[in-house]
């Protein structure tokens, strides 16, 4: 059966929760939109695309659960609900830029019945743009891939993350769709470890070579001459092309461009946040420091000491070689070619 991170069942979202991958595949069925807000909080749907999608279902599902009739007080109880969503997770745009599209529904006229089902209509077609931006991303990128080629990918960018094909996990799906021998270097990205549960798992369902990584072996590996191309997913791209990502992200730019490896990001264009000039002004998510402390509920770390876990870091824009959005592969200035002149 092919794995769907997330399907609206008509009147509930259904996720695959991955927190639990890759021990057990447990989906999880949500009735309203607090149950969605708390799996993007505690990680079980996960990644920027896929939490926008979750974003809009959870809209969708609040908006059914309010009982009013009169269309002044839904749009103000469905405030209080979008309210909610947007405060789950703070760096990832596209969960944002959902909700933002489904409130401007909810205020434009109709009858409370007809506005619950456009919010519906709305979400579904967030989901299925998401899916086919990351199909043409996969199809864009995949151009950079020479046959024989090792690329180093960190977190999970994969369908799992992306409610579609997958962003930079896609164009490497894509490369073995194409018959392309290539081989995959997976970072484990510490302290969740996306990479070593949910790519290594996906990696191994697509039949693809791969070796995991610890994060801080990439700078061995890419010394030795033993990875060609750096490929990562995205969570906020300001309008210079610098790029939030997973924590670690950074550090494998600055490996690769000392290097002399190439580095892309990949990303549809619901990332990109046309309101900010450049990184410095993407908010950072600040994580619990058990996260960090802990590997799966088991303490490494000694009790009461200072911890951090900032959970995305940013890379400036002169470190990535181009971004691969669905309009194209884009190279420097970023503006323009990510479709905001
Ligand atoms: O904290 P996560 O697991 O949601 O972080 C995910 C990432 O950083 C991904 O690289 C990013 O969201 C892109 S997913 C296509």
């Amino acid at each position: 059966m092919p794995m769907e991170a997330i399907k609206w069942l008509g009147d509930r979202v259904r996720v695959l929760d991955q927190t639990c991958l890759p021990a057990e595949e447990i989906y999880l069925e949500l009735s309203c939109y607090q149950e969605v807000a708390s799996a993007i909080t505690q990680l079980k749907i996960r990644g920027a695309p896929a939490i926008g999608v979750a974003g809009a279902y959870g809209v969708a599902l609040g908006a059914l659960q309010i009982k009013a009739t009169d269309k002044d007080i839904f749009v103000e109880e469905l405030k209080a609900i979008t309210q909610a969503l947007a405060s789950t997770r703070p760096t990832a745009k596209n969960l944002f830029l959902a909700i933002d599209r489904l409130w401007q529904i909810a205020k434009k006229g109709g009858d409370v019945g007809q506005i619950k089902q456009a919010l519906l209509d709305e979400a579904v077609k967030i989901h299925a743009e998401e899916a086919e931006a990351t199909r043409r991303i996969s199809q864009l990128g995949v151009g950079l891939i020479r046959d024989g080629a090792t690329i180093l990918t960190h977190c999970n960018t994969g369908a799992l993350a992306t409610a579609g094909y997958g962003t930079a996990l896609g164009i490497i799906k894509q490369a073995k769709d194409e018959s392309k021998k290539i081989k995959v270097l997976v970072t484990e990205t510490r302290p969740l470890l996306q990479g070593a549960r949910l790519t290594a798992w996906e990696l191994k369902r697509a039949d693809i070579p791969f070796t995991l990584i610890t994060d801080s072996m990439a700078g061995y590996f890419m010394g030795r001459g033993e990875v060609d191309l750096v490929i990562v997913g995205a969570d906020r791209i300001a309008l210079n092309g610098d790029t939030a990502n997973k924590i670690g992200t950074y550090s494998l730019a600055v490996l690769a461009k000392e290097n002399d490896i190439p580095f892309y990001v990949a990303a549809p264009t619901t990332t990109v946040d046309p309101s900010l000039a450049s990184g410095d002004e993407i908010p950072i998510e600040h994580r619990s420091p058990d996260e960090v402390t802990h590997i799966q509920g088991l303490r490494i770390a000694p009790d009461g000491i200072n911890v951090a876990n900032p959970a995305f870091d940013v890379t400036p824009h002169q470190y990535i070689s181009a971004i691969i959005t669905e309009r194209g592969v884009i190279k420097e200035p970023y503006g323009e070619g990510l479709g905001f002149p």
